[in-house]
């Protein structure tokens, strides 16, 4: 039996149109940026569950494990992440993307199992301390409102695991051709590398191809030591 999840388009629809016309920087102006099967609502990105099955993060999740997403967009990683292991919390500065995240977690009847913090990830204070914390796509990112340096961005992430505790590391997409603007997404990915190596346990580091020729992502797996 297939749930009829139209209410639930029609409230992000709402937020959307909301947050096109109020948030110049919006990701959704062509298409929506998160995808995710479970509701049936697609996007830009792979869904949630292939990039959940790609990256290998059920690993990760367990039922007595408490989660971060940092830059939360949608909330559909989140959401999921309750679905399928324990609690979730996600943070993202743009309030409008966190309305849906909750109307998302309501419908799927897990608002219980998630909270969502609206604000810069550089003034989130954490309620606790986290046995994972995912930063996907969201250290330098392509809007321009994380620009912080890598030993800010996890030393925190670092102080805000439980020891053994682990972050998960997507880069934003980069080329490796000086001089572009997607070349200072290669160098602040290469700047993250270079402080998980020297200050966490690195456990695990590749990379992919990322849509048009040219293009990358990093991954890393990195544990509180
Ligand atoms: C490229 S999107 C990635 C979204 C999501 N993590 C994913 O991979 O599907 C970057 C997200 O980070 C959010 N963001 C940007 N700067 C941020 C900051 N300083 N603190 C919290 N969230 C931020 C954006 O609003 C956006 O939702």
């Amino acid at each position: 039996m297939t749930t009829d999840f139209s209410d639930l388009h029609q409230t992000i629809a709402a937020i959307l149109e909301k947050e096109i016309s109020e948030v110049p920087e919006s990701y959704n102006k062509k298409r929506p940026y998160q995808s995710y099967e479970r509701i049936q609502f697609p996007g830009i990105r792979w869904s949630v569950e292939k990039r959940i099955t790609e990256y290998g993060l059920t690993r990760f999740l367990g039922a007595d494990k408490v989660v971060l997403d940092i830059g939360s967009n949608f909330g559909f990683f989140v959401t999921e992440f309750a679905m399928t292991g324990g609690s979730a919390h996600g943070v993202e500065w743009n309030g409008y993307l966190n309305d849906i995240g909750r109307a998302t977690a309501q419908a799927l009847g897990v608002s219980g199992k998630v909270d969502f913090f609206t604000c810069s990830f550089e003034d989130f204070i954490a309620p606790l301390q986290y046995d994972v914390v995912f930063s996907l796509a969201a250290f330098y990112t392509a809007d321009g409102h994380e620009r912080t340096a890598a030993r800010d961005y996890f030393g925190k992430v670092e102080a805000m695991l439980k020891p053994g505790g682990v972050v998960f590391y997507e880069s934003t997409s980069y080329t490796k051709t000086e001089g572009s603007e997607a070349y200072s997404h290669y160098l602040a990915r290469t700047s993250v590398l270079d402080w998980l190596r020297e200050n966490m346990e690195l456990v695990e580091e590749y990379e992919t191809p990322s849509g048009s020729d040219g293009y990358f992502r990093q991954f890393a797996v990195a544990r509180r030591v």
